[in-house]
């Protein structure tokens, strides 16, 4: 594995340390690389009434764009796991968050690499997002860029 995926995969799991998720117990860390080599994290954020919990790729997405920064982001680490146990499955974003970064990808060059990784370890696996999410719909597709 890239050097440049063990670090995004590291500050996934940094970042997965503040994950709240007291109903699933499953910890989601994300981390985002930026033009500029610098990385913004994201974790998941649960909520009582569970259908609105948020996931970690997509915290990370809306803090870099909090900071004006949507169109820099050229890769994403993600780690989850059950909390407390060994977990070591690479996970893959789920369909929303696979959507959620896509326009990002979009708006900067078209395509995203995704490093993919266990909570607590295990080995890192590497996908486009376009491959993740083939076809995807995007803002090119109206026109805006
Ligand atoms: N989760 C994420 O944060 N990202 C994903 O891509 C998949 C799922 C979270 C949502 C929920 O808090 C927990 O993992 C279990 O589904």
């Amino acid at each position: 594995m890239s050097d440049l995926g063990e670090r995004l995969i590291a500050a996934a799991r940094e970042a997965a340390r503040n994950a709240y998720a007291p109903y699933s117990r499953f910890s989601v860390g994300a981390a985002l690389l930026m033009e500029d080599g610098g990385i913004v994290t994201g974790a998941n954020v649960e909520n009582a009434s569970y259908g609105l919990s948020l996931c970690a790729e997509t915290v990370a997405v809306a803090t870099a764009s909090a900071a004006g920064r949507m169109r820099e982001i050229v890769a994403v680490g993600i780690v989850g796991g059950v909390q407390d146990a060994a977990g070591t499955d690479p996970v893959l974003p789920c369909g929303r968050c696979r959507q959620v970064l896509n326009e990002a990808a979009d708006l900067n060059r078209g395509d995203l690499t995704v490093y993919c990784s266990g909570l607590s370890g295990g080995p890192v696996e590497e996908y486009r997002l376009s491959a993740l999410l083939p076809h995807a719909f995007g803002p090119k597709a109206l026109g805006l860029e």
